[in-house]
């Protein structure tokens, strides 16, 4: 049941209580908080899974989506999909964030902790390149979110996009470099507004 993570790259681990195999019958799921996260756990086939119950879109409750046979847990409320033993998207955009799982007497226990910050940095960044390929602007804003949250230097977004999209150039530029220096203006001026920081990041590139 248990996930591999790398226990000297993570330090100490964050392990849970999460739920009593009695409160989780076959096919069910249950909603569980744990110290301020929302991990929805089901008991499927394959046996017991945990994922954040936000969904990674838009936030809908993965606890009321529909989980079938082979471990594919679709959010209902666009269609995305999700390999519930790895967490790996298969319809729609970013990861899913899943976690290991220990089997304790008859108590299933949980290890939140998180990855090193490096490890996290890095997935956002391959995310935040995977997003630029697709043209995906609704993932590229919330990868950067993301970045942001992480206490990333924030502009390392615009250095990426640049470095993205040099090559390209001979194609035409975008708006986006005409704008880049009025919209890090505004950021600068605003640093007290979160929300607007956010807008001038993702107009930026
Ligand atoms: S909120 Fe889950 S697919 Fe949109």
């Amino acid at each position: 049941m248990t996930h591999a993570l790398k226990q000297d790259e993570i330090g100490e681990r964050n392990w849970q209580r999460l739920i009593s195999l009695a409160e989780l019958e076959p096919g069910s799921v249950k909603l569980v908080r744990v110290t301020g996260k929302q991990i929805a756990v089901f008991n499927t086939p394959d046996g017991i899974r945990a994922c954040d119950n936000r969904c990674p879109h838009e936030g809908y409750p993965l606890s009321e989506g529909s989980l079938s046979p082979d471990c594919v847990l679709t959010c209902n409320w666009h269609n995305w999909k999700f390999n519930l033993n790895t967490g790996d998207n298969l319809l729609g955009g970013d990861r899913l964030r899943t976690y290991p799982l220990e089997l304790r007497g008859d108590e299933v226990w949980v290890d939140i902790t998180d990855l090193p910050y490096q490890q996290r940095y890095t997935a956002v960044i391959d995310s935040l390149h995977d997003a630029f390929d697709d043209y995906s602007y609704d993932r590229i804003a919330r990868e950067i979110a993301r970045l942001v949250r992480l206490g990333a230097d924030p502009f390392d977004v615009l250095r990426l996009a640049i470095d993205w999209s040099w090559q390209k150039m001979e194609f035409g530029w975008t708006h986006a470099y005409a704008g880049m220096a009025d919209w890090i203006t505004l950021y600068q001026e605003n640093r007290r507004n979160e929300e607007l920081k956010l807008v001038c990041l993702v107009e930026s590139v």
